[in-house]
């Protein structure tokens, strides 16, 4: 692993399992037990704010009681060490910079920010659960996350386009590469002559794009990966 100076980790739901944070897909995923229509889209926030609201309060609370785990440490040491390291994430839950990691590119935003529905306005460190969801007389604050049907940040974007076209390896973890655009983007650095590894307990609709495949956990693949970085 020393030859690689420009690692891109590429991470989805699974790398946050082992913290206690379930999938989305699969068994015990989330949108089994809420159809995602009526919790995650801007349709669900306009019928119903407050239900919405109530939902995100509820994954928000799960989440702060829940620790990054040995991937997500072992991520932020490689980081660290090697600052040319680029995380992209799809997820919404901050444990990579919980665990240290300080430049993360959150394709699907973050639940730790608001985003006022009547201007640009970007929130951190709210206090949460929010005493007060409007954010004027017929304007909500909604959580700074991609739902359904919403456009990504454009700047997250380039700036993930980027790393994915200069990466020398692309270690993709944790997703099941089903929601685009964001299933499409490992193909770039694959295009672009990166090695490629995907750790995935489960094969996923890319696994015949990498070259290795890791069927483990994402904290048993990445100590198997990088033992340096991993603790006793
Ligand atoms: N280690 C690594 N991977 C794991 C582990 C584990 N311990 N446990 C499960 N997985 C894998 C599953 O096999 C599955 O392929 O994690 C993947 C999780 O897939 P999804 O639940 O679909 O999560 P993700 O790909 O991140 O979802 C993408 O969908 O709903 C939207 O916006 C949401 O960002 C999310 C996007």
């Amino acid at each position: 692993m020393d030859k690689y100076k420009r690692i891109v980790f590429f991470t989805g739901a699974g790398i946050s399992v082992e913290s206690g944070i379930p999938t989305y897909r699969g068994a015990g995923g989330v949108w089994k037990d809420y159809n995602y229509q009526d919790y995650a889209c801007q349709e669900a926030f306009s019928r119903n704010p407050e239900k919405v609201w109530d939902f995100h309060d509820q994954r928000r609370a799960l989440i702060k009681s829940c620790e990054p785990n040995l991937a997500h440490r072992i991520i932020a040491k490689i980081q660290l060490q090697q600052p040319k390291t680029c995380i992209i994430s799809q997820n919404i839950d901050g444990l990579h910079q919980r665990a240290g990691a300080d430049r993360v590119l959150e394709l699907h935003g973050s639940i730790w920010r608001l985003r006022s529905q009547e201007s640009s306005l970007i929130v951190e460190n709210f206090e949460t659960p929010l005493k007060e969801r409007q954010c004027g007389d017929n304007a909500w604050w909604r959580p700074d996350i991609i739902w359904f049907g919403d456009p990504l940040n454009q700047e997250t974007i380039n700036l993930a386009l980027s790393a994915l076209k200069k990466c020398d390896l692309l270690i993709c973890i944790g997703t099941s590469a089903v929601v685009y655009p964001a299933a499409q983007m490992p193909e770039i650095a694959i295009n672009n002559g990166a090695d490629t590894i995907e750790i995935n307990p489960q094969r996923t609709p890319i696994s015949h794009l990498f070259q290795r495949c890791l069927r483990d956990s994402a904290s048993q693949a990445l100590s198997s990966l990088f033992p340096e970085f991993a603790e006793s």
